[in-house]
């Protein structure tokens, strides 16, 4: 048994020995996992990808393992049956990640290479039509013109799941602070539906199965509307989720007026976090039990954030998973 995964979570905030990392419960929530990687954890390993820049993994996809498999090998293969075992846990999915002196934009590409390999840990990132790579980093700046909330300051950005106009399954969802120059504001917000206090209300709903439709601005390059109802359920009967607000097109009244009354009960949830997620950090989301969005941010003509985005479905052994348990 991994002695990493046997932190009770009444024990919040105690940390743990590892190999490679230390691991903590978040302050925010004992949900969330903070993980980070020793200095010389990450020194070994951009020392042993030196060979590859971020363009050699964007041009060979089994790079992207090998490069996953190097940083397991470097906590002892500790690393992936703790991720698996965090976010397929009901009662957690979610991890911010750091590592001890990535702290810099002029690091961008190590950030690159180690969330690649943490996301290639669990299983695989899709490919993203706004970036044309399996990664996507895009910049929110003071003015905007772009389609949707997603590069707009000043707004909030409403909790969603990733991946509601796409055909694949997005299991999961990675989003890594690369920049932050003049912000205030913009903290990541999260809701794990288990929170959520009327989640049964619209579990529950006649149109909670209905397949509604499902269609995205022009910057997300995807062209064909896509059809799936707003709730699922996982392997066990429990309530998932593929929603967002910006995209799904209430074909009626009836469903107009749903998705407009829960919209509201997510966004007045007050069982919703805040978390300020640092330059060079990551948070990694089961994308089918938590919904995230972003706060508003207070103007500033030199305002910069740049973001960069993993999506993709998880992959794994039944040993991998067990060796978590
Ligand atoms: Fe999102």
């Amino acid at each position: 048994m991994n002695t990493l995964t046997t932190v009770n979570s009444n024990d919040a905030k105690k940390t743990k020995p590892a190999q490679g990392f230390t691991l903590e419960y978040s302050a925010i929530s004992p949900r969330i996992l903070q993980l980070k990687f020793h200095a010389n954890t990450v020194k070994e390993f951009l020392n042993q990808l030196s060979d590859w820049p971020i363009q050699a993994l964007e041009y060979k996809s089994f790079l992207r393992f090998r490069v996953a498999k190097i940083l397991d090998d470097l906590c002892h293969n500790q690393l992936q049956p703790l991720l698996l075992e965090t976010l397929l846990s009901r009662a957690k999915g979610a991890l911010v990640i750091s590592a001890e002196g990535i702290d810099n934009v002029a690091q961008a590409e190590d950030m690159v290479k180690l969330a690649t390999a943490v996301a290639h840990l669990v299983g695989r990132s899709n490919f993203d039509a706004m970036s044309g790579q399996y990664y996507a980093r895009f910049v929110v700046k003071n003015v905007d013109e772009s389609d949707s909330y997603l590069r707009q300051p000043h707004r909030v950005l409403e909790l969603h799941n990733d991946g509601t106009y796409v055909d694949e399954i997005t299991d999961y969802v990675l989003m890594m602070k690369i920049d932050e120059q003049n912000m205030q504001g913009g903290n990541s917000l999260l809701l794990h539906l288990d929170d959520w206090a009327e989640l049964d209300t619209y579990f529950r709903h006649p149109l909670a199965r209905l397949p509604m439709r499902w269609s995205s601005p022009p910057s997300k390059n995807t062209r064909n509307d896509v059809f799936h109802p707003v709730f699922d359920v996982d392997h066990q009967g429990r309530p998932t989720m593929r929603y967002i607000d910006q995209f799904v097109q209430p074909k009626d009244f009836a469903e107009g007026v749903w998705l407009s009354e829960m919209s509201d009960s997510l966004e007045n949830s007050p069982h919703k976090l805040s978390l300020a997620v640092p330059v060079g950090s990551l948070l990694l989301i089961n994308n089918l039990f938590w919904l995230h969005g972003r706060d508003s941010f207070t103007p500033h003509p030199e305002l910069r954030r740049e973001l960069m985005r993993q999506r993709g479905y998880f992959s794994f052994t039944s040993t991998q998973y067990q060796m978590g348990q």
